[in-house]
């Protein structure tokens, strides 16, 4: 991986197709997104292997796709319309507003997260921060909600007031009932979603990793109050290594340490195994993707950051370029969404417990939260290589995620019809791309910096002996193939098998 900035980022995906800013021909819009060829092919992909990974390959968990718009009392009863805020910087001459926790982070390198508005001030006046735009002071911090507010129907009055659901989390909780009993589920079991989530953020920033509107895929995973430190899966997941940095770490001013899970839990570090193994699954998705661990660590919330439903929050951070950043969130929510859900609908949202002979109210130890577009950041940059000996960027993407499998050459313009019949033999099983223009070298070039993971040329031999290269991006290596096995060849390469396995290495 070859670090890059942030915004050195943003313009490589711009220029390779992956993102654009939204309405850029009007100037664009702050906190809104586009994605193009190359970006909606590969989030599409991460969504299908998320679902994949954690509903499709398991029985332990259901999927739901909700509404965006739902009804106003979810908000009120889930506490968004009170509590979901930030707090808020605005300049008293030019107006530039600012959230005041990032801006002061930055500005004096400390953790702000979670301050209260009080604080802010109080760091704010002491170490004498003014507007960065013009210099002038900044008014006292004050809250600002952050959910967008919309009206449903053709009246503009205040019955018709909604909102647009700020996380995907909350139908998990409103249509818990239904979806368990469809279902069929017994505790335990987790109801997942993905969708789109919208935030009024105070100052966007850092391209996809901060936007007003975003994707999540999250988790909702129910269990018996009696049983939250019972994991029936610890063991699946006990000698899992990850780099773990406690509460106790942050404020003692120690390291990070890396740790399996079974000692981390002898520790007492992380409290539960339902949120050992969460925070081990998660973890391991992305490194099934190609991260490098040693890019990824849990981090515990400190007491005062945490949200206002959760009793202990780990967030699976990344090194971003601009530092480590929550990645995906796991709280232990415990009966709260559940428990205020029944007092504001007056619904029975709970389960018969046939042994205690009584009604019982789920718990959700771990409520895995990821963001769509954070995830597809992390995945660009722990791919993005400047090689050096190619002289060109090659994105090392896994195969599984990389937008496009493969790319068929003619090795010349004479060769082209031939070359097009191979690109017919494959293009139905895997997205694939035609590529005829430039020198070979410059074609290689170009698929290296889309991520395409294997390149096929047709050349002069290729019509004499029906046989064609494949070669593979990471490794520059090539074999010859016959164009009769392409197909399950390139399948098998595409799960993962090498390249060495199926010809001779030729170069
Ligand atoms: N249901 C819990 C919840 O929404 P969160 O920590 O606010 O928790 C979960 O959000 C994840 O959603 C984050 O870890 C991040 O990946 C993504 N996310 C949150 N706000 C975002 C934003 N403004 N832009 C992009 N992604 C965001």
């Amino acid at each position: 991986m070859t670090k890059i900035s942030i915004d050195e980022m943003a313009s490589f995906c711009k220029k390779k197709g992956f993102i654009f800013q939204n309405s850029e021909i009007y100037g664009g819009m702050a906190g809104f997104f586009d994605y193009g060829p190359a970006g909606s092919e590969m989030k599409k992909n991460i969504k299908d292997y998320w679902w994949k990974y954690h509903v499709q390959d398991r029985e332990d968990v259901v999927g739901i796709d909700g509404a965006i718009i739902t009804h106003p009392k979810v908000w009120v009863a889930s506490g968004h319309v009170s509590s979901f805020q930030d707090i808020m910087l605005e300049c008293r001459k030019c107006k530039f507003q600012e959230r005041a926790d990032t801006f002061i982070e930055d500005k004096l390198d400390i953790a702000a997260d979670g301050l209260k508005a009080k604080d802010l001030n109080k760091l704010v006046s002491e170490n004498e921060l003014v507007c960065p735009k013009c210099k002038s002071e900044f008014k006292e911090a004050q809250d600002f909600n952050l959910m967008f507010e919309t009206q449903v129907g053709p009246k503009q009055d205040s019955e018709s007031k909604a909102y647009l659901r700020p996380e995907t989390a909350q139908l998990m909780f409103t249509n818990f009932k239904l979806a368990q009993e469809a279902a069929r589920m017994k505790l335990p079991f987790g109801i997942a979603q993905m969708g789109r989530a919208f935030r009024n953020e105070i100052s966007p920033r850092n391209f996809l990793f901060r936007c007003r509107e975003f994707e999540q895929m999250e988790i909702e995973y129910f269990i018996h109050p009696d049983k939250v430190k019972e994991c029936p899966y610890i063991k699946e997941v006990a000698d899992y290594e990850i780099i773990v940095y406690s509460e106790d770490m942050q404020k003692n001013k120690k390291e990070a340490a890396k740790m399996k899970i079974k000692q981390a839990l002898d520790k007492d570090i992380i409290k539960t195994g339902w949120h050992a193994y969460w925070l081990a699954v998660e973890h391991k998705w992305f490194v099934d993707l190609g991260v490098n661990p040693d890019n990824l660590r849990i981090r515990q919330h400190l007491s005062d950051e945490k949200s206002h439903y959760a009793l202990d929050t780990w967030d699976l951070e990344y090194n971003f370029p601009f530092g480590w950043k929550e990645l995906q969130g796991m709280a232990n929510r415990t009966d709260f969404d559940l428990n205020q859900h029944i007092k504001h609908s007056d619904q029975k949202l709970t389960m018969y417990d046939q042994k205690q002979k009584k009604h019982i109210i789920p718990y959700v130890v771990a409520e895995p939260s990821l963001g769509v577009d954070r995830s597809f950041l992390v995945f660009m940059f722990d791919a993005y290589e400047h090689d050096k000996e190619r002289g060109n960027i090659v994105l090392k993407l896994d195969s599984k995620i990389a937008p496009i499998k493969a790319a068929v050459f003619p090795l010349a313009t004479k060769l082209e019809d031939e070359a097009r019949e191979v690109f017919d033999l494959i293009k139905k099983e895997f997205p694939c791309k035609f590529d005829r223009s430039g020198s070979v070298g410059r074609r290689y070039a170009r698929a290296d910096e889309k991520g395409i993971p294997f390149c096929i040329t047709y050349d002069f031999d290729s019509r004499e002996d029906k046989k064609v290269t494949i070669r593979n991006r990471d490794t520059t290596k090539q074999i010859r193939v016959a164009i009769r096995d392409l197909k399950d060849i390139l399948e098998k390469l595409l799960k993962g098998e090498k390249l060495e396995k199926f010809g001779k290495i030729i170069q």
